[in-house]
């Protein structure tokens, strides 16, 4: 596995057949390793299985767990090894933001609902560091996670609208045992914590379960689920069109139920389709 750390080394890689690319921001878990086998599989032996590793500051809201997110460089380094990965990217914050930089990406429609309505600035910081990315490394394929269904919606919008060569494939969302939705952000949660944030994936089964045909009908159900959980803080539980990412009155084959809930200081999101 080669380890680079520059956008330099980067952009100076000698002609790759076919490249991959897994962009994550560390504390890799189990769902990061699929996404791995997954771009093998798309790169083939001879191609190349890129992961970049970079906390990216401009996507974190003033306030939140930027500081605090778990930064394991040579876990993560062993994980990549281990896991087969090719080329592990991993620049500074300074080697990817000037001090004095003012151009950014801003996806203008399918951020404003949801996480974007949330966390202010959030995509923009998104696009903005996928749009560096895809530069830096000119992958022919980059792989989102479902679990964060918004930000695969947003950048693909990006990548069609700004004509970049990038193929973005969507890994379906990989659970705990029990349901939880691997994150990065779950080792932040203690015990009772973990154990009652169960209630979100019960509450996106039972909601999909139920065939409710009113929006209210499926939200008020997976609601009075999370309730079950007295440490359970609801932001948002909305069902939309999971390709316009708007709320929908009545549920149809193509609608999304997302959800973010807070546990302590620890803010998870999940979603389901409710076919
Ligand atoms: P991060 O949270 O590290 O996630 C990296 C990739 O893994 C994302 O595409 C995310 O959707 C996917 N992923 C995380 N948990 C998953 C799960 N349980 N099932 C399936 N996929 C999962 O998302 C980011 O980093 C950043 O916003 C990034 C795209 C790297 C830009 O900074």
């Amino acid at each position: 596995m080669r380890i680079i750390t520059t956008i330099a080394e980067a952009q100076a890689r000698p002609g790759v057949k076919r490249c991959v690319l897994v962009p994550t921001m560390g504390a890799l878990h189990k769902a990061h390793g699929e996404m791995v086998r997954v771009a093998r599989k798309h790169a083939g032996s001879k191609g190349e299985v890129a992961l970049s590793i970079f906390v990216n500051p401009l996507q974190f809201e003033p306030g939140s767990d930027y500081e605090r997110y778990p930064r394991l460089e040579k876990q993560d380094e062993e994980f990549c090894r281990n896991a087969g990965v090719d080329l592990l990217f991993r620049p500074n914050v300074a080697e990817m933001y000037a001090d004095d930089r003012s151009v950014f990406v801003v996806e203008s429609s399918l951020s404003n609902t949801l996480e974007g309505k949330s966390r202010p600035g959030h995509f923009r910081g998104v696009c903005t560091v996928v749009a560096k990315l895809l530069h830096a490394l000119s992958p022919d394929v980059a792989l989102f996670g479902e679990k964060d269904f918004q930000q695969l919606v947003v950048v693909r919008r990006m990548v069609r609208d700004l004509n970049f060569k990038t193929k973005i494939i969507a890994v379906p969302t990989m659970r705990e045992q029990d349901g939880l939705a691997c994150s990065s952000r779950n080792q932040y949660l203690n015990p009772e914590e973990r154990m009652q944030a169960v209630v979100l994936y019960k509450a996106l089964l039972a909601a999909a379960k139920a065939g409710e045909k009113l929006a209210t009908e499926v939200v008020d159900l997976a609601r009075k689920v999370i309730g079950e959980a007295p440490l359970a803080r609801i932001d948002y539980v909305e069902v939309v069109d999971s390709q316009t990412l708007q709320p929908v009155e009545r549920v149809r084959p193509n609608s999304l139920l997302a959800l973010a809930v807070v546990f302590g200081k620890t803010r998870l999101i999940d979603n389901i389709q409710l076919r």
